[in-house]
């Protein structure tokens, strides 16, 4: 077992992290960063970010709009106070980006071109056509690997966070090339490993999108905060689930159902299909209910209809929502609408953390969608996720530099070393019992695609529980069948799963305590929002029986909750 040393070592290499290697290794030349990732860099999901990046740009927006869009959207659970530091560092990400060489789309007059998107009320969202994550990816990859004080350990996959008396210390890794595992010491580390709708079948996401960094998190100690809050993202295609921009809507696509109704008219008549999302998934979820879908192979549908737009533009601002549709739904969307519903997208929860990315762990930080920054609340708005990746990626990698400058290295005690080693191949990768992981992966996203998807009752809720934990004693007797050390796909697979199960039970949980309706969380049996009760955070702290739940309170800045309309 081989023993590396880094300065800062970040896991993940999306956005959020891409940009905290760039801003770690900036901060100092003396800085020694790593950055681990189980994928190559720009394999990462970020590069399937298509419709946008939200800034304040130009005349007609302020802070105070994007801030109050972020608010109403999130249904009054984001912290004000980091909503507001949020939209003010925004305009210089993409600017640094437009820097660094992202080719954004442009106006006439060769400006940043901003188009509408879902819950914005002016056109902020920055773009380069429908590729937004893929160009950021690659300016931002172009960008980190000329630093030489950064070094990338491609296709590791990291098992555990070590922390010794609430000091991060460092931590456990496996090179999938030779199967080995090692140890990485290192004064801070920064967690930016994504999110993990994974638990789902009908997602946007992934196949790597597992949350690995969360749980690693949570089980070293972090509680993990509002997991209860899924995204659904209202234009999954059908079959497939792969992503639909909301740019698409941004760009004038129709939402209709199988009358020819724009539908949305019911249930948002000022927004109509630029509602936010949580409005939308569950207004198409109830035309499918009602009997108002389209039928076709796969079940029922929703058609978004952008024949109006006409193929220049289509060619010009959504070349690959074509070339998707085309290829992967058979149905090109100059000519027919394309089919879609509503699909797992983003998780508002994530590792609990402040505005600068701390966590209760010393020298631990948390950036991107697996951090819960309080930024989105109940209920993300489109396009607000890549900025948020830029700007608290930034931060992350400014605080560990700054932290990493003023303490030394901690000793990584042998015997958690040893533990997780026994615990990953002699328990699961020696393992001999009769189950097997794909068979309790795809229970689990049944499970959760039945009883908690867009609308979650109590009892459905319980039931899901108590499904999930007997799939958690399953996998203790779960066998990887290949033994074998190189590229050991199977057992990256069952290390996954070991990360998603912990996840979707602290999403239950959650779900389960709060007896209200908020943002993207609608529980028929309590349809209300209710602030006596819930204007507060949730906090899921391991504990050998499970989740154990405690609340924080909400920052209220400049906006009082008010009743949310569109
Ligand atoms: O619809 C989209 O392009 C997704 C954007 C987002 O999740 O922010």
């Amino acid at each position: 077992m081989e023993k590396l040393t880094h300065d800062v070592v970040i896991v993940g290499s999306g956005l959020a992290g891409l940009r905290a290697a760039v801003a770690a290794a900036k901060f100092g030349s003396e800085i020694d960063v790593a950055v681990i990732s189980k994928v190559y860099p720009v394999r990462s999901h970020s590069v399937c970010a298509q419709g946008g990046t939200a800034a304040v740009l130009g005349d007609g927006d302020s802070f105070d709009l994007h801030a109050w869009d972020t608010v109403k959207g999130s249904d009054f659970l984001a912290d004000q106070d980091v909503v507001e530091f949020f939209v003010e560092q925004a305009p210089k990400e993409i600017i640094i980006q437009d820097h660094w060489g992202c080719p954004w789309s442009r106006t006439d007059d060769g400006k940043i071109n901003q188009r509408p998107f879902g819950g914005h009320s002016f056109p902020r969202a920055c773009f380069a056509a429908d590729m937004t994550g893929f160009h950021e990816m690659h300016t931002l990859y172009g960008k980190a690997t000329s630093f030489d004080n950064i070094t990338f350990f491609d296709e590791w996959f990291v098992t555990s966070l070590i922390a010794e008396d609430n000091v991060a210390a460092g931590l456990t890794a496996i090179d999938l090339k030779t199967g080995e595992m090692h140890v990485f010491h290192s004064k801070a580390i920064i967690m930016a490993t994504g999110g993990y709708a994974r638990i789902y079948e009908f997602t946007t996401f992934s196949h790597t999108a597992t949350g690995d960094g969360m749980t690693m998190a949570y089980r070293a100690g972090v509680p993990l905060k509002d997991m209860e809050f899924i995204q659904f993202h209202p234009t999954g295609l059908v079959p497939s689930g792969i992503l639909i921009t909301g740019g698409a809507r941004g760009e004038g696509g129709y939402l209709v159902n199988a009358r020819g109704e724009r539908f949305m008219k019911r249930y948002a008549p000022e927004k109509m299909e630029l509602a936010p999302r949580d409005i939308v998934a569950r207004a198409e979820t109830t035309e499918i209910q009602e009997g108002r879908g389209l039928e076709g192979p796969y079940g029922s549908y929703i058609a978004l209809d952008l024949r109006h737009l006409g193929e220049e533009k289509i060619n010009e601002r959504l070349p690959l929502i074509r070339d998707v549709a085309v290829k992967l739904s058979g149905v090109d969307p100059v000519k027919e609408p394309i089919p879609i519903r509503p699909a797992a997208h983003y998780s508002m929860g994530g590792i609990h953390a402040n505005m600068r990315t701390e966590t209760a762990v010393s020298g631990f930080y948390a950036a991107g969608e697996c951090s819960c920054l309080n930024v989105h609340g109940a209920n993300r708005l489109g396009t607000n996720s890549t900025t948020g990746c830029l700007v608290f990626g930034a931060v992350a990698g400014e605080e560990a530099a700054k932290y990493a400058t003023s303490n030394g290295f901690r000793e990584v005690p042998r015997e958690k070393v040893l533990a997780e080693e026994r615990r990953i191949f002699d328990g699961i990768l020696g393992g001999e019992g009769d189950e097997r992981v794909p068979v309790i992966r795809d229970e689990m996203r049944r499970v959760m695609s039945e009883k908690v998807w867009i609308y979650r009752k109590g009892d459905e809720l319980e039931s899901a529980l108590k499904e999930l934990r007997k799939l958690k004693e399953r996998f203790q007797n779960v066998r990887v069948e290949d033994k074998s050390m190189t590229f050991n796909t199977g057992l990256v697979a069952a290390l996954q799963l070991d990360f998603t199960l912990d996840l979707a039970e602290t999403t239950i949980a959650g779900a389960l305590a709060r007896t209200e309706s908020r943002g993207a969380h609608s529980r028929p049996d309590y349809p209300k929002r209710d602030d006596e009760n819930w204007l507060r955070h949730t906090l899921a702290y391991h504990t050998r029986e499970g989740p154990k739940l405690e609340y924080i309170p909400v920052t209220i800045t400049k906006w009082p909750p008010t009743k949310r309309a569109y």
